[in-house]
């Protein structure tokens, strides 16, 4: 058993947070999590507010634990989600890009804050903007880790702020764990590790394409959703890397986006220059980049779709070799933390 700022912070048993990951943290998984003595977490990126708080009772129909949400501030729909979410009292707001203008909210039912952060300076900001916690997520992870490793970050982050800090990207086992302990984290998120559980939602072919990868079986580019990002090694993810700029695709994205948030020509556009000017500066076609990457996501997730369809996965797939349940995962991952820094200290003279 571990006890760590992050176990106290968000009054869970282990220091072990489901990663908030669209389209595949759904309610059973996330109850699964939080039965299981960790920290869930539902990605609402994919939802309309409708459906946030659809998810939200779902979820507290199958725990009374505390859980939490994940929202990317940018984009349609990231306003009225995390609004949602303040309404419903849910005990943890994760966000990453943007600014948090929700933290007095949050805090006034008692809520926490955790912000997600890749570069290393950020952290100072996001601690002054009101975070009590973060999550650190290094170039290893599956999406959109930046160009330095948790090696790095780990260390220089604890260095700069004094909050919990959850450490994101390449871990899949309790030697992980302990390793992001060692470095100054106080529990860790792991994301493609989760994806591979029998609870997940993501279709038998992808879940057999992670078992089968080695660590040098994912891509990072931007091409994959406009921003720097990881993905299983597919034909398509292949394909995608050779084409560049997909300047069809996008427009047809873009009009995508459009319909399907009902936006009006002068709302899309007021979006685009929002997320232009946000903190990260993202080009005007992110949006569109991002609804052709939503789509061939669709398909490797539900149509298992190995040729067409890409999926955000990290290097640790490299180390994922069977299909537990959750419950099955979590314990294992405790048991091999607490084996191996039992079997460090052995080591003191
Ligand atoms: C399929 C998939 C979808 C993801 N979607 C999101 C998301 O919506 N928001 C987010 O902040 N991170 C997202 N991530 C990144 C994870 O939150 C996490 O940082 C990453 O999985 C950690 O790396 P790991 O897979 O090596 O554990 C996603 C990851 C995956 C695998």
């Amino acid at each position: 058993m571990f006890k760590t700022r992050m176990t106290e912070m968000f009054g869970v048993q282990h220091p072990i947070m489901l990663a908030g990951m669209n389209w595949i943290t759904e309610p059973k998984l996330i109850s699964a999590v939080c039965n299981a003595g960790g920290v869930g977490i539902l990605a609402t990126a994919r939802c309309t507010p409708e459906e946030t708080r659809e998810n939200i009772k779902q979820i507290r129909d199958m725990t009374d634990k505390p859980f939490g949400i994940n929202q990317i501030l940018i984009g349609p729909g990231a306003k009225e989600n995390i609004e949602i979410a303040i309404e419903e009292k849910v005990p943890f707001i994760n966000y990453s890009l943007g600014k948090p203008w929700f933290v007095d909210d949050v805090h006034a039912y008692g809520g926490k804050v955790v912000g997600t952060i890749a570069i290393a300076r950020h952290a100072t900001r996001a601690v002054q903007l009101g975070c009590d916690a973060l999550i650190i997520t290094g170039h290893e992870a599956a999406a959109h880790g930046a160009a330095a490793t948790l090696m790095v970050l780990i260390p220089l982050v604890a260095s700069m702020v004094d909050v919990p800090l959850i450490a994101a990207g390449g871990i899949c086992n309790g030697q992980g764990m302990a390793a992001a302990l060692a470095l100054g984290a106080d529990g860790i998120s792991m994301g493609s590790r989760f994806m591979v559980t029998k609870e997940s939602m993501v279709h038998d072919n992808f879940k057999q394409l992670c078992l089968e990868a080695t660590e040098q079986d994912t891509l990072y580019d931007n091409v994959f959703d406009g921003m720097d990002g990881r993905v299983l090694k597919t034909k398509e993810a292949e394909a995608m890397t050779k084409r560049g700029f997909p300047i069809v695709e996008s427009i047809k994205g873009a009009l995508l986006v459009k319909k399907l948030f009902k936006l009006s020509f002068l709302k899309f556009a007021g979006l685009s220059i929002e997320m232009v000017r946000a903190e990260e500066g993202h080009p005007l076609m992110v949006l569109a980049r991002q609804a052709v990457g939503n789509m061939k996501h669709m398909k490797a997730l539900n149509e298992g779709d190995v040729e067409g369809g890409i999926l955000f996965a990290g290097q640790c797939c490299g180390g994922i070799k069977d299909v537990p349940t959750v419950k099955e995962l979590i314990d294992r991952t405790i048991a091999e933390a607490e084996e191996t820094l039992g079997r460090l200290d052995a080591l003191k003279k």
